[in-house]
């Protein structure tokens, strides 16, 4: 350091430091300090709306009420969202509003044809004070657009009140609802007890904080429900894809599983309820519920309910609703005579899902007009109505067993070492060019690329089996294998091929219960056998998303998903970059890939079934490789220099992707692999000498390296069996790249020097 820069340096320490202690010491009135704790909490306010707003523009769900700023379409769905979840609300949604479209059409309708519409959705004085709310609003002449005018209105609670002024009018006022609090009492790590009112209080005060610091209230307040709804979800939030993961209190104290707090449970309640089914020519009479404790306002039978202190004997069924423990004795006896009967409503059977969307109540029915027709029918069906009851009953008593993989039937003992020290790994492979391997999710066989064993053209997909080391070739594809991977049930391998007559990687998939034998004549471009074509058992294909895909164009690659046996392709990317490399995250449910745009790779995350998508890292360097740990806690990956000679490995647990690099020398190191356990991975890295790879591992904290492998040649793509005690990795020790397997044995000892 020059003498000048020094002095310039001292100069600038001194004046920071006199202002600091400025600032730490001078007597400051508490009108100040309140003044600047006001303001520091409205640039905070101002920066989670923003971030939050620009994460809800890129992620929003199309849902119907969000296609316009319609304060009656938003109402609606609102009242609606109150009784249930957004996916059940749908339906129920697009029928209202083809039958009702608009404000006058349901003020002038009779209320029988709203209850008919709303039927199925529970508490229908909802219903009817949607019916009220709708005319009085249509004689005021329209909706008032604040929350202190709807509050007013029949039918408008606080949330409701507060929902429509913001997302219709965009008054700038907080919405609280069971997903903001859970996301504000983690946001802020507070302990408050949101249920009673001096607990939501404070609640109501941040959010309206929150929507006072934008100029987009809407958005902030859908942004809030829809990060609450998919990102900060009350079990396995996705931390690593939140925008506010950052600042988060509850994340940055360990207490997301913890808060919100707890409601506190209620009293178990015992209850014996005799439902009256009364049916009359395929009929049967409903009331609005007015005498149980459970169900209140939905459609049930007439009938008795009684809190009792111990459960009785004998009763017909039994069922839980909140906190009432129902013992059902159905009352037969009971007929068309009872004065009750007279005032309900006489529902089809045929018709009765649609009004009591309940099992509790339907069962009665059901079980009713079941007996009836077996009592009468008894002398001559008797046998056949017992062989099906046994039929129903086991199909409904044999639980499905847990998944319990089992470990590898034979531990294969290791047999060869590279320098009779360190590397104590077998081949498993003979011939060819053999990399990229990984276990089969019960750990017995391995799959693995390599060149075509007779042709020596074509890399294709081998297995081996672990207990008896029989090889077996997968795939007969006329272009390279490039990727594989295996479906969570272990049925079917999933991998991309390139094709020589056209230039593209399609992803096929195969049945791995079947043996393939090369297709006769010549080979061909079209897919190898699928599902669909092998498929020997009447095994449905698995209902969930199986695989992503990367989709090669000239100019992008963008990542799809898609089922099994290759129906509901769905495009997840439209970044028209390079998208790739796509590893799953918690427990299936996020994505996290790179992507490669105007020369920089980043990666990104993105929610699956709501396509939005978060970017993590920003240049200037490459970051590729990401992979996440089972639990979907921890994403490491590769952050690749710019001149490609060197890379470094990061672990994020989502709360910044500015992290240390856990390898920090001049070396490439590359292909993390998580331990089962999420504690630790292994990785290749070459140590800077540019030539040979050797293994390693170091925990996710990156206090401890160890070394697992040291040779000459070059160790690469380790992977964990799933027990995590074995590794298999590709090395070219014998000239050819084979796959060995190893004991995950690391040694005792750190390594203080990192690769
Ligand atoms: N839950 C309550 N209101 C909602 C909305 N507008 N969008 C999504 N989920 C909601």
């Amino acid at each position: 350091m020059t003498n000048l820069t020094r002095t310039h340096t001292l100069a600038a320490m001194k004046k920071f430091q006199t202002r600091a202690y400025l600032s730490k010491h001078s007597p400051m009135s508490s009108t100040q300090s309140s003044t600047r704790a006001a303001e520091e909490e409205r640039n905070v306010d101002q920066q989670d709306a923003r971030e939050l707003v620009d994460w809800y523009k890129t992620v929003r769900r199309d849902l119907p009420w969000r296609l316009n700023r319609d304060p009656y379409r938003i109402w609606i769905s609102e009242v609606m969202l109150q009784q249930t979840t957004v996916a059940a609300v749908i339906p129920y949604y697009e029928k209202f509003l083809e039958r009702f479209p608009n404000l006058s059409a349901l003020a002038s309708s009779p209320v029988e044809d709203v209850l008919a519409q709303w039927a199925g959705l529970g508490y229908y004085s909802r219903a009817r004070n949607l019916h009220k709310s709708a005319q009085a609003l249509e004689e005021r002449g329209g909706f008032p657009e604040t929350w202190q005018e709807l509050i007013e209105l029949p039918g408008f609670g606080p949330y409701t009140a507060r929902a429509v002024a913001s997302l219709a009018f965009d008054q700038k006022t907080g919405v609280l609802d069971g997903n903001v609090i859970r996301l504000l009492t983690r946001r802020h790590g507070l302990s408050v007890e949101w249920w009673k009112p001096q607990g939501r209080t404070p609640l109501q005060d941040l959010a309206d904080r929150v929507a006072m610091s934008t100029n987009a209230p809407a958005d902030l307040n859908q942004g809030l429900m829809e990060l609450g709804a998919t990102i900060c979800t009350p079990q396995n939030p996705a931390c690593m894809i939140c925008p506010w993961s950052a600042r988060c209190v509850a994340r940055q104290t360990k207490r997301t599983d913890v808060l919100p707090l707890k409601k506190p449970r209620r009293e178990r309640e015992i209850w014996v309820w005799r439902p009256y089914v009364i049916a009359k020519r395929g009929r049967v009479a409903l009331i609005e519920n007015e005498y149980a404790p459970f169900l209140k306002g939905h459609w049930i039978t007439p009938g008795r309910a009684q809190r009792v202190t111990t459960a009785p004997k004998r009763f017909d069924y039994r069922h839980s609703v909140t906190h009432h423990d129902i013992f059902v004795i159905v009352d037969q006896r009971a007929d068309v005579s009872t004065g009750v009967a007279s005032q309900a409503k006489w529902v089809p059977l045929s018709d009765l899902k649609k009004w009591v969307p309940t099992t509790l109540v339907r069962r009665a029915i059901e079980q009713s007009s079941k007996t009836q027709i077996s009592s009468a029918r008894r002398s001559q069906a008797g046998l056949i109505l017992t062989g099906l009851v046994m039929a129903m009953s086991l199909s409904c008593t044999s639980a499905p067993k847990p998944y319990n993989p089992e470990t590898p039937a034979s531990s294969p003992t290791p047999i060869a070492s590279s320098n009779g020290e360190t590397l104590l790994a077998q081949p498993l492979t003979q011939d060819g060019d053999n990399f990229r391997p990984i276990f089969s999710p019960d750990g017995k066989k391995v799959y693995f690329i390599s060149e075509n064993r007779e042709a020596h053209q074509h890399q294709q997909a081998y297995e081996v089996d672990l207990a008896t080391r029989v090889e077996r070739r997968i795939t007969y594809q006329d272009g390279d294998v490039s990727s594989v991977a295996v479906t969570p049930d272990g049925k079917s391998l999933i991998y991309a091929s390139a094709t020589d007559e056209i230039k593209e990687d399609p992803f096929f998939v195969n049945d791995l219960r079947n043996r393939y034998t090369p297709p006769e004549g010549p080979t061909s471009v079209s897919p190898a056998p699928t599902t669909d074509s092998t498929n020997t058992t009447d095994d449905p294909p698995p209902p969930r998303l199986i695989g992503l895909l990367e989709s090669r164009q000239p100019t992008h690659c963008e990542l799809y998903e898609t089922r099994v046996d290759g129906t509901n392709i769905r495009r997840l990317t439209k970044s028209h970059g390079f998208d790739g490399e796509p590893a799953l995250g918690g427990k299936g449910r996020h994505l996290i890939f790179s992507s490669e745009k105007n020369g920089n790779r980043d990666l990104y995350g993105l929610q699956l079934g709501n396509a939005g998508l978060r970017r993590l890292t920003s240049g200037p360097l490459r970051d590729i490789q990401p992979t996440v740990t089972p639990s979907g806690k921890y994403l490491a990956w590769v952050q690749l220099a710019a001149d490609f000679t060197t890379s470094q490995i990061h672990v994020s647990d989502g709360s910044s992707y500015a992290t240390a690099p856990l390898t920090n020398k001049a070396a490439l190191n590359v292909t993390p692999f998580w331990h089962p356990n999420g504690q630790e991975f292994v990785f290749a890295s070459n140590r800077g000498d540019g030539k040979t790879f050797d293994l390693f591992s170091v925990d996710r904290k990156g206090t401890c390296l160890k070394r697992l492998t040291e040779s000459s040649s070059h160790e690469t793509y380790p992977a964990f069996s799933p027990d995590g005690r074995w590794i298999v990795f590709s090395s070219n020790h014998s000239g050819r790249f084979q796959i060995y397997l190893m004991e995950h044995r690391p040694p005792p000892i750190c390594l203080t020097d990192l690769p």
